[in-house]
């Protein structure tokens, strides 16, 4: 099936622990058709002078600020507008937050998606928040937490205000990433949004991105996930963006280069096969044998034995891209 739309704008979602800033730079350097970032959410911003606000990861030095959006996952609007003003002297034009995250730690305190199930804590907070805030504001979020008929009077709210953009990916809280996307969700809600509506989930080839766009028409813009981690290739595929390289030693190159930039930003510590890893736990989905792969890298602790199983990786499993 030929995608509804021959040209849709793509993004990559944030994922905390992968998609920090060496893996964007790095990302963009060796991959085409990623039109929009967003960083992992930040947290815990109760000063300007914040020490997770001096890091690289929002750095207009070390990111491209046009095509950046900053994440906060926060209930506090003292604590966005905070990180609003912080971003805005940086030179970003949006900040976006994270009304989806999943992770019980974070849900049990009526964070992320676990704000979702509570319409008028949402109405107090976009009040305040929509009061002063100067730069464009986004959402990214969930059907719900315990169920998917949350999102209703929360779009209520969303549509009293002028949002730049909403990201919905339609699962719920309690879900974490089991089971599958609801497209058909999604597509009940589409008449119900004022603003911006961007889809997100399950996009893992182009296959799915053809039949998930064809469903949510007029919808012109997608995150993608897990799909672009597992394959870096696959905005371009989606876009029909034609590369004659050879795509094994493309995914190859890209993986070491990672690598070595994660290395150098680490002074050479083997911390950094942390990140690699979790990587590599999408990043197998595009060999032949991923539990094989998975199980030569995910014991590894040593810089050394790391690089010589990669190097073996891609001289003895074939590459399924
Ligand atoms: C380990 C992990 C970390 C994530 N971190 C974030 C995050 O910091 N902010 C966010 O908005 N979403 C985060 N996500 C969600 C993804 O951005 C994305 O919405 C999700 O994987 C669904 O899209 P997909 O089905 O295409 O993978 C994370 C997901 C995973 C699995």
């Amino acid at each position: 099936m030929d995608s509804a739309n021959p040209n849709p704008i793509l993004s990559l979602g944030p994922f905390q622990g992968i998609t920090d800033a060496p893996f964007r730079n790095v990302f963009r350097q060796h991959f085409k058709g990623v039109d929009k970032y967003y960083t992992p959410f930040f947290t815990g911003i109760q000063k300007d002078h914040a020490k997770n606000l001096q890091t690289e990861e929002i750095d207009p030095a070390y990111n491209d600020i046009c095509t950046l959006t900053p994440q906060i996952l926060s209930t506090d609007a003292a604590e966005i507008l905070r990180f609003a003003h912080q971003c805005k002297a940086r030179g970003y034009k949006a900040i976006n937050l994270n009304m989806g995250c999943p992770f019980p730690r974070v849900a049990n305190k009526k964070r992320g998606s676990g704000l979702l199930p509570y319409p008028e804590k949402v109405a107090v907070l976009f009040e305040k928040v929509f009061e002063s805030i100067d730069v464009d504001f986004s959402v990214k979020c969930r059907l719900g937490y315990f169920n998917a008929d949350e999102i209703y009077p929360i779009l209520d709210i969303f549509n009293r205000y002028p949002l730049s953009e909403l990201i919905i990916h339609p699962r719920i809280g309690k879900q974490l990433y089991k089971g599958e996307a609801d497209v058909e969700a999604f597509k009940r809600l589409m008449p119900l949004v004022k603003t911006h509506l961007v889809y997100n989930g399950d996009i893992v080839s182009k296959g799915s991105f053809a039949t998930i766009s064809q469903a949510v028409q007029p919808v012109d813009e997608f995150m993608l996930g897990r799909g672009l981690l597992a394959n870096p290739l696959l905005a371009e595929d989606i876009k029909g963006i034609v590369n004659e390289r050879n795509r094994t030693e493309r995914l190859h190159e890209y993986v070491v280069a990672l690598y070595e930039d994660r290395l150098h930003h680490a002074g050479g510590s083997p911390k950094v096969l942390g990140r690699m890893k979790e990587l590599w736990s999408y990043l197998m989905n595009s060999f032949e044998e991923p539990q094989t792969v998975w199980r030569r890298i995910k014991k590894l602790n040593a810089l050394k034995e790391y690089e010589d199983a990669v190097e073996d990786i891609f001289k003895e499993i074939p590459v399924m891209l």
